[in-house]
């Protein structure tokens, strides 16, 4: 097939590098790609935010199927534009990816169609919305409804920090529109795990579980990231609870969506919080009465969740995603193998906050060849500065690398991705050195 992958994330050198797997052979392309995907695919000088130009490359090319990584290009409606000029494209319609873009959105969704989550209220008000704190307690959440790269989300552990998260979203517009709305949300205790599952409109194939690690130090410490590392599967999630997430959370959505005249295909991502004898930690039960909740839902698949989870997928993942785009998917779609897999991020020094850029990276062949998988999340190649042929990779972006391991238990794929972390080097680079703690925290 010939496949365009749209992004230029560490997600979507993950998904380029696994639709490479597959038997058949693909020709691939990445628009815009990074120096990771320029070694499996050809990369297309377009963002993947112009919806415009991917169209046209869409319409000059004829591939047989476009794969959307980021949220962006789903909210402004690319999957739209690919659907008028006939090209199969893996994602929602935008409205579809209101599921990740609008939290208010997303919560009345789950209202409809009874779906277990936390409590929660809509403000445009600040004392109305402050009146109303006492009876959520504490802590609370405060949420701006839009997209908020990731900053929108407040948990407040005093009344004065809630009315503070409140005033800069209402009253300061600290979010613009995206913080118009606010959601106040009941504090859901337990312990979060990820579940992506295909979609294709009507049916739903859950991928392995997966947990990622959102504080940017050891020990879940400092402030949250786009997420430092990953493992699956996930052992907070036990088996039997899969079949009740895909009847309870995942199809009920997808039926509710449907129902409202949206045909969902693509990734649904179910952020979950499990509260049972199984979690760490566990504490008192949501008011909907249910051992687990919906956090958020996105509409793509997570970041780094994906490099953790697609290299334990095997069969023809071509067809997996070519099924769901065309309301064909089947449960032999997805053939999940029996080995574990865990995601360290390499970052720059300073992310999340500010950070440099331009730094050269060394080892990369070395993490090879010690049995990692090196994606590249925020590379670039350049001109080898000695003037001598060929490029050298720099970093362009905060999480630069992510690096994963397999092995036959969990241990041995950490230990697998942290042997490839160590033949890496640049200039003020960080890493968490405890990814996939809490699995191994239970002994
Ligand atoms: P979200 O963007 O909705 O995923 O929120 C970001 C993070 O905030 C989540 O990954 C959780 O760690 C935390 N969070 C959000 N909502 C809740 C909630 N109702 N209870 C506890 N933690 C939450
Ligand atoms: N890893 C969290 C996300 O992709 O949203």
């Amino acid at each position: 097939m010939k496949i365009l992958v749209v992004g230029s994330g560490g997600r979507e050198h993950a998904i380029a590098w696994r639709l490479a797997q597959d038997k058949e052979g693909h020709e691939l392309y990445c628009a815009p790609g990074n120096a990771g995907t320029a070694a499996i695919a050809t990369n297309v000088a377009v963002a993947a935010e112009d919806i415009d130009g991917v169209v046209a490359w869409a319409t000059a090319n004829h591939p047989d199927l476009v794969v959307v990584g980021p949220e962006a290009p789903l909210v402004k409606g690319l999957v739209d534009a690919l659907q008028k000029i006939g090209v199969p494209a893996f994602g929602p319609v935008a409205a579809g990816a209101r599921m990740e873009g609008s939290k208010r959105f997303a919560k009345e969704v789950m209202d409809a169609a009874g779906v277990p989550t936390g409590k929660a209220e809509v403000f445009t008000d600040a004392a109305a919305a402050k009146a109303a704190l006492p009876s959520f307690g504490l802590p609370v959440v405060i949420k701006a409804d839009g997209l908020a790269a990731g900053k929108g989300v407040i948990v407040a552990e005093t009344a004065a920090q809630a009315e503070d998260a409140i005033d800069d979203m209402l009253v300061g517009n600290k979010f613009g529109a995206a913080g118009a709305e606010v959601l106040i949300e009941e504090f859901l205790h337990g312990e979060e795990c990820s579940i992506l599952a295909l979609v294709d409109g009507e049916n739903a194939v859950l991928l392995p579980s997966s947990q990622d690690h959102k504080r940017v130090f050891d020990g879940d410490k400092g402030p949250n990231t786009g997420g430092m590392g990953a493992y699956s599967p996930a052992p907070v999630v036990t088996a039997d609870r899969l079949p009740e997430i895909k009847e309870k959370i995942i199809l009920p959505v997808v039926r509710e969506l449907k129902k409202r005249g949206i045909v969902y295909r693509g990734v649904l991502y179910a952020g979950l919080m499990v509260n049972d004898e199984n979690s760490n930690p566990h504490g008192p039960i949501a008011k909907s009465g249910s051992a687990v909740n919906v956090v958020e839902f996105n509409a793509r698949f997570g970041d780094p969740e994906t490099e953790a989870v697609l290299p334990r997928l095997g069969g023809s993942f071509a067809t997996a995603l070519l099924h769901a785009a065309t309301g064909n998917l089947k449960d032999e779609d997805v053939v999940v193998k029996d080995e574990a897999a865990a995601t360290v991020i390499v970052a720059s020094g300073g992310y999340p906050g500010s950070y440099e850029k331009g730094k050269e990276i060394s080892g990369l062949g070395e993490a090879a060849a010690a049995g990692a998988i090196v994606f590249h999340c925020g590379t670039r190649l350049r001109p080898s500065d000695s003037g001598a042929a060929g490029q050298v990779v720099e970093t362009s972006g905060g999480r630069v690398l992510s690096v994963t391991g397999m092995g036959a238990t969990l241990r041995e794929a950490v230990d697998k991705a942290y042997a490839g972390v160590g033949k890496i080097a640049f200039d003020k680079m960080f890493y968490r050195k405890d990814i996939a703690h809490r699995a191994f925290d239970r002994g």
